[in-house]
């Protein structure tokens, strides 16, 4: 049973564009005559050069490589994920959208976790698929996407893709691989697990060999918005299986990511301490404002991203809050979804740690107490 929309179930669409550096790759040598694509090569470039430099002037001129072999072949040596499995795209929301082009006909059912991060029901929707949301498990100790409840509502509903977000945002839950594999394991046969890896890099076990997995059924979303601090630039990938990466291909923008994204996307893969040491500060931080807050009395799930989640008692009071920190110039993050009304995230930069930056928060806290 084909587990992508119908319309791509034949050999076409090609792309026609496939791109100079794919050629060249095809070829085996250079082509140092670039006289087919009609780009600005010879664009000075003045005022570009003299704000950011040479090299962006030079990267700028020209299409990327379209099948972003650089960072491809690095993200195989890292993580051990075959080449024919990996499509990189600009940063995970552009691959979510990709993903439901690819999966879904209009009227497909998709499930997901009411108020979690909400780019892929609005894309879902744009898309003219049936949106599903199932509660949250919002208890004391845990607030998590509802694994068991999102297996059963594929079931009943025939769903073609459910998608999870791992580590979850906003409530920065992050289930066991066994367990993300066990709820792919109870979808139906043609329905595609959607799994939303954006703050991977943040898991303790973020370099295991699981890391780079190529999982059946399931389509692995990152991005270099996060840990990697490229979120302006962006560029993300996705691991799955080589039939579906082909198929991905057919409907994917072929020069969605610039030839500046890619190239700051080879050079962080090749400086990983530098983003190992970003990360052991970030998770420091966090863990310092959580505690900061807990003693305070407030209601802090574990966090294996780089927020945290702050569950206040009620929505109306965490409304208040969000507004009071408006007004006192910080913005943090109050879902839209009423579901999760009731919980603030935080990014946990140094500014958070600021004495007073969340004090409308405290007051709130202290005033519980
Ligand atoms: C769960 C999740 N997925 C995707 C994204 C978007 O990532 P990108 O910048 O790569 O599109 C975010 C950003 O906040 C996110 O929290």
């Amino acid at each position: 049973m084909s587990r992508h929309a119908r319309h791509l179930d034949r050999s076409g669409p090609h792309n026609p564009f496939p791109g100079l550096k794919a050629l060249e790759r095809k070829l085996g040598r250079e082509v140092p005559h670039r006289l087919g694509s009609n780009e600005g090569l010879d664009m000075p470039h003045q005022a570009l050069k003299a704000r950011f430099g040479d090299e962006l002037a030079t990267l700028a001129r020209a299409y990327g490589d379209a099948e972003a072999m650089d960072v491809r072949q690095r993200l195989n040596t890292q993580l051990g994920t075959p080449l024919e499995a990996l499509v990189i795209d600009a940063g995970a929301d552009s691959l979510m959208a990709l993903a439901l082009r690819t999966l879904c006909d209009p009227g497909s059912t998709v499930i997901a976790s009411a108020g979690t991060y909400p780019t892929f029901s609005y894309f879902a929707e744009g898309q003219g698929c049936h949106l599903v949301e199932v509660d949250y498990r919002d208890a004391p100790g845990v607030l998590a996407p509802d694994l068991d409840a999102l297996a059963a509502r594929a079931v009943r509903d025939n769903a073609r893709v459910v998608y999870l977000a791992n580590p979850d945002n906003p409530s920065g839950h992050l289930h066991r691989d066994a367990d993300v594999l066990a709820l792919r394991d109870a979808l139906p046969e043609d329905c595609t697990l959607l799994l939303d890896e954006a703050y991977h890099d943040f898991r303790d076990d973020a370099d295991a060999p699981a890391a780079g997995e190529v999982w059946s059924g399931v389509v692995r979303l990152r991005t270099f918005s996060k840990a990697h601090g490229l979120a302006g630039l962006r560029i993300g990938y996705a691991i799955a299986e080589p039939g579906l990466v082909e198929v991905m291909h057919k409907v994917r923008i072929h020069y969605a990511v610039s030839s500046l994204a890619l190239a700051a996307a080879d050079t962080v893969l090749d400086h990983p301490q530098e983003t190992a040491q970003h990360v052991r500060d970030v998770i420091a931080r966090r863990e310092a404002l959580a505690e900061h807050l807990r003693t305070l009395g407030a209601d802090i799930p574990p966090s294996a991203t780089n927020f945290i989640a702050v569950r206040l008692p009620e929505a109306e009071l965490t409304a208040r809050v969000h507004r009071e920190l408006l007004d006192a110039g910080t913005l943090v993050h109050r879902p839209a979804h009423p579901a999760l009304g009731h919980v603030l995230r935080i990014s946990t930069l140094e500014d958070a740690l600021e004495p007073g930056r969340l004090a409308a928060l405290e007051r709130a806290l202290e005033a519980q107490h």
